[in-house]
């Protein structure tokens, strides 16, 4: 039997050990701050942009929301974002993407101050994160870092497949195993023959954004599976197929009329050494490295008063 890497309890102790930063910030000088900029109205960035929120009241964090309506234009964003550059009660600017097709989206994350860049988007970011220094690192792909610390899986000489090479996921993922010194290979739509280079993989991060893609044959029985994906799948045939036997999940979709699916098949799940759930896995891990960077951020700002 696989075993289950459980991102909620990451999760929690994540929080827990940010709890005593978050009231030495505080008694210093205020709590940390995070604004949140979500544009329009897409279902799913409404619910993530709700948890964030959440995360932060339950830390005793502020946070607000900024929320432009979908015709909002490139400049009346870059606005709002100098304005939050400017708040000296703000430490983390968060604008959730995707961005409406008529936004500058390369133009808007530019615009964040790099001090504030709690998603560690900015080149600035990403040109620490090449460098080795220590900074903001985007949250996804530091919270699967944090797993793998947690559940004590060697990295160093180990290969690691990353499939999907988008900037927030895939990227900064392969450059943050390298550095622990895994032998990584990034593969993507272009890659020839993905099932096997994913099958010579001893840990293997899914990060492509297409449901159930990575089926029994792309992994080994001795890998360790991370599953990046969250897919809500509406299709009662590809349910059905892809949830063939789990009765609880098929249950669920004939309750919502939808259900979540990561990347990996979960057939895949059966014969590997350990995996991340969808939902359950990495997910939530992905708010609680946002919290850990807005914590970082102040401690930036003001000293870190527990250093
Ligand atoms: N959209 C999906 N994931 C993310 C994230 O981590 N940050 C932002 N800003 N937008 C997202």
């Amino acid at each position: 039997m696989a075993d289950i890497l459980d991102g909620k309890l990451v999760r929690d102790a994540i929080l827990e050990s940010l709890k005593p930063r978050i009231a030495a910030l505080e008694e210093l000088q205020r709590p940390p701050g995070l604004a949140v900029v979500l544009v329009g109205n897409n279902p799913a960035s409404e619910i993530y942009v709700r948890s964030k929120v959440k995360a932060c009241e339950e830390l005793g964090m502020f946070s607000e929301k900024h929320m432009p309506t979908d015709d909002v234009t490139t400049e009346e964003l870059l606005f709002l974002v100098r304005s939050l550059n400017a708040r000296p009660d703000i430490d983390g600017i968060l604008v959730q993407l995707p961005l409406p097709a008529q936004i500058d989206e390369q133009q808007v994350l530019m615009a964040i101050d790099p001090m504030k860049d709690v998603d560690g988007f900015h080149p600035v970011s990403a040109g620490h994160l090449m460098a080795g220094r220590p900074w903001f690192r985007p949250c996804t792909p530091a919270g699967v870092m944090k797993m793998l610390a947690h559940y004590q899986i060697p990295i160093a000489g180990k290969r690691a497949v990353v499939v999907g090479r988008s900037d927030i996921v895939g990227k900064p993922m392969a450059m943050l195993l390298l550095h622990e010194s895994a032998t990584v290979t990034i593969c993507h739509s272009k890659t020839r023959d993905l099932a096997e280079e994913c099958r010579r993989a001893d840990i293997v991060v899914a990060a492509i954004g297409r449901p159930a893609f990575l089926t029994p044959e792309f992994i080994a029985p001795h890998a360790v599976v991370i599953d990046v994906g969250i897919n809500r799948l509406k299709d009662r045939a590809a349910v059905d197929r892809i949830f063939e036997g789990d009765a609880a999940r098929l249950a669920a979709f004939d309750k919502n009329g939808s259900v979540v699916v990561g990347d990996v098949h979960p057939a895949a799940f059966r014969n590997c050494a350990a995996y991340t759930p969808v939902p359950g896995g990495v997910g939530p891990l992905t708010i609680a490295m946002l919290m850990s960077n807005t914590v970082l951020s102040a401690e930036f700002r003001f000293g870190n008063p527990q250093a």
